[in-house]
């Protein structure tokens, strides 16, 4: 049994941390029980899986985005800590994240190679966007991660973030093993994209050159300012045409457009695996995930 210390920057969104987890370790046989230990004292949520898997399990843990540190319960012999099923158990830890690593790697600290208004292409630290409607960016590196772990289950293979901006759902289907397919309609970001990974594309999320089936899932992010209309539910329907059967997809999106993307989701026959509110320091937003059929 494993006990998972969820971020408490997002802390109300329990659901979408079990999720995580859960797709992170799918095929290590975890299970998320009902009732768990130190379910009284919140913050927390229990995974159980197979002994022999906890090794596997253990090198995974760092890729997680919604939790910050995992325990094992192991039987206490002396002052149990926990009591749970009628016995005295002991948490030890298993692992603790790196902040400070993590806070490095945060879009407003981290170096993106970025070409303004057709000038030179310099290194910038911290660039995330320009401020205007359309150019607001830098996904936080628990929300990029915690995407990329939804679609687990679909990969590693290739993995498309159709409005990728400032690439921080890139960088972490990168390291979570991923080969990255990125889009995003602003030219001004193909050089810091494309030195992500080469397979990189200024085009529209809407129609975008890629044979169909071609891709094992997507993960993003769209914009969330109002005057972009449907753009996203359009882009769902592209990514319908793009990811394989058996695929799988994650979005991050403000409330206003969960109604929307729900609907096409669903008209296209894509089984849901997550609908859960985020609250990004004051940001409504909503995490969806499906598996395309
Ligand atoms: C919210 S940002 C994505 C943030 C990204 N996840 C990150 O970590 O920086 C949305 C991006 O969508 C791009 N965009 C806007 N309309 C688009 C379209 N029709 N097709 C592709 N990209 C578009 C914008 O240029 C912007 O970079």
């Amino acid at each position: 049994m494993l006990v998972f210390h969820l971020r408490a920057a997002r802390g109300r969104a329990r659901v979408a941390a079990v999720a995580e987890a859960l797709a992170l370790l799918h095929d290590l046989a975890p299970s998320a029980p009902a009732g768990g230990p130190l379910s009284e004292r919140g913050g927390v949520f229990w995974v159980e899986l197979p002994e022999r898997h906890l090794a596997a399990a253990t090198a995974r843990l760092p890729r997680l985005g919604y939790t910050t540190a995992v325990d094992r319960l192991v039987p206490a012999t002396g002052a149990a800590e926990v009591r749970w099923r009628r016995r005295p158990w002991r948490l030890a830890r298993l692992w603790t994240e790196d902040a400070a690593g993590h806070r490095e790697a945060a879009p407003d600290r981290r170096e993106f190679l970025f070409e303004a208004g057709g000038g030179p292409v310099r290194p910038v630290r911290g660039y995330r966007g320009g401020g205007g409607p359309l150019t607001r960016r830098g996904l936080p590196v628990c929300d990029a991660r915690l995407l990329v772990n939804l679609v687990a289950p679909a990969g590693p293979g290739r993995l498309l973030d159709p409005f990728a901006g400032v690439g921080g759902v890139a960088l972490a289907a990168r390291a979570a093993g991923w080969t990255t397919v990125t889009a995003d309609l602003d030219p001004g970001l193909r050089h810091g994209l494309g030195r992500i990974g080469p397979a990189h594309l200024v085009a529209d999320a809407r129609a975008l050159p890629l044979r169909s089936g071609s891709l094992d899932a997507a993960a993003t992010e769209p914009p969330y300012d109002r005057e972009v209309g449907p753009l996203a539910a359009q882009a769902l329907e592209e990514l319908h045409r793009l990811v394989r059967p058996g695929g799988a997809a994650a979005v991050l999106c403000a409330a206003w457009q969960a109604a929307g993307l729900r609907a096409t989701a669903a008209g296209l026959g894509w089984e849901a695996t997550l609908d859960c509110p985020v609250d990004r320091k004051g940001l409504e937003v909503v995490a969806l995930a499906w598996r395309r059929p």
